[in-house]
């Protein structure tokens, strides 16, 4: 649910160009999440939401032996991801109605519960169809409260689109309390380390924070409108952007990003 109390809006396709402008950024914190799973070895290893295979490439990296499979919902994540690691199986589903088959060691999701409706329930279900001694490691954005995606929510509530039911589904609820997913996982689990890391990224211009939401969040909003309404949202966006995010002594801004991270074990 969101912070009004609506189902959010189930991504459409994503472009992994505009993913992929700020790997480096991104591919932080699947390094910072893949350092807490304690399995020295794994047989099958799963990325759900592997997007264009950055986060896959980093389970290849640890698990040589093992097989990686990623998953994704969109076609031009997956075709971008299959070019990157040809030696890999990509699959197209949709992680909410996907399980694990047998020999699965690790499910591995960086970025993509976010997107999931009642994604604490998939969450255990998941963790559920584990074998035991298996890991679930997931990281989330828990950034809805941070200046980048309350400017989204105005800018969604004052222009010409406000009312329009596409707007209205587009933001993303808040994540639960940490103590909420402990309680909820916890009995399925022989262990669970549950952290928020908060990320400083250094940005060039206010403009790179519009562009680096362009790859994720703003995607409800703008699959949302037309083309014309579509420029008309992103200048008032970028125009609350720049007025919030203040320059520092050498013209850059920090994109404070705060994330969640659960390393469960069955
Ligand atoms: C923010 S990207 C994360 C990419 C990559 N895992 C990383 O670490 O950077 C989120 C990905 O989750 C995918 N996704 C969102 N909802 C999904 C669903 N229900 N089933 C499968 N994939 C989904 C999107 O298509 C997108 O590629």
């Amino acid at each position: 649910m969101n912070a009004e109390g609506r189902e959010p809006q189930v991504m459409g396709d994503w472009s992994a160009r505009q993913y992929l402008k700020f790997e480096d950024e991104r591919t932080r914190p699947p390094r910072d999440l893949l350092a807490q799973v304690p399995l020295r070895e794994a047989r099958r290893v799963f990325d759900l939401g592997c997007g264009p295979g950055n986060s896959t490439e980093l389970l290849v990296g640890r698990y040589p032996e093992a097989e990686v499979i990623g998953l994704d919902s969109s076609p031009d994540m997956l075709r971008q991801a299959r070019e990157r690691l040809p030696q890999c199986t990509f699959l197209e589903a949709d992680i909410a109605s996907w399980s694990p088959p047998p020999r699965t060691d690790l499910l591995f999701a960086n970025a993509s519960f976010q997107w999931l409706p009642d994604h604490p329930g998939v969450l255990r279900r998941l963790l559920e169809a584990l074998p035991s001694g298996a890991v679930l490691a997931v990281q989330m954005p828990d950034n809805t409260r941070e200046p980048s995606h309350v400017l989204q929510r105005e800018v969604a509530a004052k222009g010409p689109w406000a009312g329009d039911p596409g707007m209205i589904a587009a933001p993303r609820g808040d994540l639960p309390a940490p103590k909420e997913y402990y309680d909820l996982l916890g009995p399925a689990c022989s262990r669970i380390d549950i952290w928020h890391n908060t990320y400083n990224h250094v940005m060039a211009t206010p403009q790179a924070i519009v562009e680096w939401f362009k790859g994720s969040a703003l995607q409800p909003y703008l699959s949302a409108l037309d083309a014309q309404a579509r420029e008309q949202f992103l200048a008032a966006y970028s125009e609350k952007i720049a007025a919030t995010y203040q320059p520092r002594f050498d013209g850059k801004v920090l994109l404070r990003f705060p994330r969640l991270f659960i390393v469960a074990v069955r």
